[in-house]
């Protein structure tokens, strides 16, 4: 495995490869990784010749009061795990090569940006967006691999390249990883590790507390008041604040009134201790 730091480099490095006739896989990451990425990197191994990762904490997808400098930053941990799954390529720009100065552009993808994360973590999906249409660029790969749990940024990523034409052949494929999860159902997150035992605990009520609402959700109804039991339940397993806990269409992410014919999803962000958790489930 290659670990590159400098955009030339990258280039040199993934022109041969291309000339070649080779397929290239990128998994954009933040690094601290676990098995919910580590996933991702083989289904990356298994669709295309070539496999980048690229680790960059994105100073642009943090608000002023968010973790930002706390975030784990553990790189020859993750390159080990990386050599291991037999990845060919660590892309791990600094950021001043991934923003040099008078950097002054935003992608920014209306809409979609605007509830769940959007509304609690203003200017977070521009940051998330700008970010991840440059590393586009910078590899352009055939595949590009990202995590249901993100379900939002999933959704945000897919409309960008749509948008910016950014869809094959540049990115042939955008592909969804269903959420890898712990033993007992939390899903796998790089800030779990905030969380103290007695935390990790009582966080289990987030995706048993989906999967409760999901089945009263199914028997039909009214979804408002079974997202106020999910609300209440969650408050009173010990999260500080509930974001919101909502029903949404799978796609356009509007608010739904009740569970229809279209894929829908209930999504949900709670903060336990130091850490803001995630998490959704198809609820149809
Ligand atoms: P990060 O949180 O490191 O996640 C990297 C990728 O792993 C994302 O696509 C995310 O959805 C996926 N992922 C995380 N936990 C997962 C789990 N338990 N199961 C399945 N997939 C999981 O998401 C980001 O980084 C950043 O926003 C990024 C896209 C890299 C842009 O900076």
């Amino acid at each position: 495995m290659q670990t590159i730091s400098r955009l030339d480099d990258l280039r040199q490095a993934l022109a041969l490869s291309k000339s070649g006739g080779k397929t290239v896989a990128l998994v954009p990451t933040m690094g601290a990784l676990h098995q919910g990425h580590l996933t991702l990197v083989r289904q990356a191994r298994a669709r295309a010749d070539i496999v980048v990762v690229s680790i960059f904490v994105n100073p642009r997808q943090f608000g002023p009061n968010e973790d930002f400098s706390a975030y784990p930053r553990q790189l020859a941990a993750d390159a080990a795990l990386l050599e291991a799954e037999g990845v060919d390529v660590l892309w791990a720009p600094t950021p001043e090569a991934m923003y040099p100065a008078g950097f002054a552009t935003t992608v920014s993808v209306a809409g979609l940006d605007a509830p769940l994360c959007g509304a609690n973590r203003p200017g977070h999906f521009d940051g998330v967006a700008t970010v991840v249409c440059k590393l586009f660029n910078q590899v352009r790969p055939d595949v590009a691999l990202f995590g249901e749990k993100d379900w939002q940024q999933l959704a945000i990523i897919r409309a960008m390249a749509r948008d910016l034409d950014l869809t094959a052949p540049h990115v042939d494929a955008i592909i969804g990883v269903p959420t890898v999860r712990e033993a007992d159902g939390l899903a796998m997150s790089s800030r779990n590790r905030y969380l103290t035992a007695p935390e990790r605990t009582a966080a289990l009520a987030l995706p048993t507390g989906i999967e409760a609402a999901i089945a009263t959700l199914r028997e039909g109804g009214p979804a408002q008041p079974v997202l106020d039991t999910l609300r209440a339940g969650l408050l009173a397993a010990g999260f500080s604040r509930v974001d919101y806990a909502d029903l949404r269409d799978a796609e356009t992410l509007e608010a739904l009134d009740a569970l229809g014919s279209r894929p829908a999803r209930v999504l949900v962000a709670a903060q336990m201790g130091k850490a803001r958790l995630i998490d959704n489930w198809p609820a149809n």
